[in-house]
């Protein structure tokens, strides 16, 4: 008889039991909203919970989900209290704009998101991530791995963006991005309480000044693309920025959009895959008994004497995408998607006010009770091929859905697994210690102090 395979069941809140005070409340948004959700969180298709000032539901139900992105998406807006954080750093890039903008916008960009752009970028992702990874080689002890991986991620995005062309110094644009950045993860409690926009919030105020000067980069950036377009035609690198430019005009993008957008890609494009890279890598070394397996995918592939062009890595190397959609899955790098009624909505008996709070957690419907089995498990064989098609589309959101879904997502896909291919195949990564990660939302679901690993050469 075959041995059960070991489980691993890795760190992450215990579903509160009491109810929670206002004072509890804004505390624990301002430090880790995942610590705020109790059981019927994660075992009702619903809750709806009037505070005494607000309303919020928590849509779990993958037919309520499809209700609110999809089927009556016109009649959701954009969460207020996202807007508020989000737009002055954003403004009309396509994370935060609405209405005709965004409707245009997204329009615009489509073409620049095809698969035949997105494979584009692969030789740039393999490259980077092969001269990311020499640095491990002579590595002496712990490393930080979750920051490793944002550094990684931001080279590539950076890479594929501007093709290193950026006006100015870019290690001090990359400092601008980490110190813009720190400051935009946080939900002020003024925001939630919903005061108005007059009174300062201590939380944003560090990062005008970062905004500002990151501002002026990019704008600097785009004229000098321009006036090379101008000058060279099309001997100019077919990056993000230049296909940008391309949908410049009445019926596309305005200037200002075209830089908000840069702004949005590197806001939406970076962090999220790193945290999402680290998550796998610390998952993959509690459970080596999986990683034993996705090594073998690598190696047998890697050292093919006609190894296919990057692009086609991400078809090749099934049981890597799923150790790294199952690590999407417990550890969501959007962890919320939040909406608000334009008018009062109703689905079966739940009534949605206008003006509610409607969450749609990743965090919550990925580790539901009525949706998974094992639901806190690391079990990567949930998205082996054979098994795909058990998972309803609306219980597995780490791209949100309908039609304000990641543009990037296979952008993303593809950037992971030749990241994961290249990194795994050289090396082994291991935790430095005992300790255990804890899960923290900012913007993103990160480990709290970071993920100190050792990695060590396989070759
Ligand atoms: C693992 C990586 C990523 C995750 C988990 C992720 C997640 C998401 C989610 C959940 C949304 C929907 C938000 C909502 O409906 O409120 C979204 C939207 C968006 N994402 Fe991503 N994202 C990732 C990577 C990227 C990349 C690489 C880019 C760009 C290069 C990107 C650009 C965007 C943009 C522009 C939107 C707004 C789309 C719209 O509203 O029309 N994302 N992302």
């Amino acid at each position: 008889m075959d041995t059960p395979r070991p489980v691993f069941t890795p760190p992450a809140p215990v579903p509160r039991t009491g109810p929670v005070g206002t004072l509890q409340l804004i505390r624990t948004v301002y430090r880790n909203p995942l610590e705020l959700w109790g059981e019927p969180s994660y075992n009702e298709p619903w809750v709806s919970i009037e505070w005494s000032f607000a309303h919020t539901i928590i849509a779990n139900d993958p037919g309520l989900i499809r209700h609110v992105l999809v089927d009556n998406a016109r009649n959701y807006r954009m969460a207020a209290v996202r807007q508020r954080i989000l737009r002055p750093i954003l403004r009309d890039g396509l994370l935060t704009a609405e209405g005709e903008t965004w409707k245009r916008s997204r329009k615009a960009m489509a073409p620049v998101f095809t698969p035949r752009h997105i494979h584009g970028f692969a030789e740039a992702m393999k490259k980077t991530t092969e001269s990311f990874a020499d640095r491990y080689a002579d590595a002496r002890g712990p490393v930080d791995v979750s920051r490793d991986m944002t550094m990684l991620t931001y080279d590539i995005l950076a890479e594929t963006l501007f093709s290193g062309e950026i006006a100015g110094d870019p290690d001090s644009f990359s400092h601008e991005v980490d110190r813009l950045f720190e400051t935009m993860g946080r939900v002020d409690p003024l925001d939630l309480l919903g005061a108005p926009q007059w009174l300062p919030r201590f939380t944003q105020l560090r990062g005008r000044r970062a905004l500002a000067f990151f501002r002026q980069i990019v704008a600097s950036t785009i004229e000098m693309r321009k006036a090379r377009i101008d000058r060279d035609g099309d001997a100019v690198p077919s990056d993000f920025l230049t296909l940008l430019l391309r949908t410049e005009g009445p019926d596309g993008l305005s200037r200002a959009e075209i830089e908000d957008n840069i702004i949005t890609f590197i806001g939406a494009g970076h962090e999220t895959t790193a945290r999402a890279l680290g998550w796998t890598l610390y998952l993959l070394s509690k459970a080596p008994w999986e990683r034993d397996g996705i090594e073998q995918e690598i190696d047998d592939f890697m050292d093919r004497r006609d190894l296919p062009p990057p692009h086609e890595w991400l078809d090749a190397l099934p049981l890597t995408r799923a150790a790294f959609e199952e690590a999407m899955r417990l550890y969501p790098p959007a962890p919320s998607i939040n909406r608000e009624p334009v008018e009062d909505d109703r689905y079966q008996d739940l009534l949605l006010p206008k003006g509610a709070a409607v969450l749609v957690m990743p965090w919550t419907v990925h580790r539901h009770r009525l949706y998974w089995e094992q639901p806190d498990a690391f079990l990567p064989s949930r998205f082996h091929p054979e098994n795909r098609s058990r998972i309803d589309r609306f219980q597995y959101l780490p791209f949100g859905a309908g039609p304000r879904v990641c543009i990037g997502a296979s952008f993303a896909l593809q950037e992971a697994v030749i990241a994961l291919a290249i990194l795994l195949h050289r090396y082994r990564f291991d935790m430095a210690d005992e300790t255990q990660p804890w899960p923290v939302q900012k913007l993103t679901t990160q480990p709290d102090g970071g993920l100190p690993m050792v990695v060590i050469p396989r070759r």
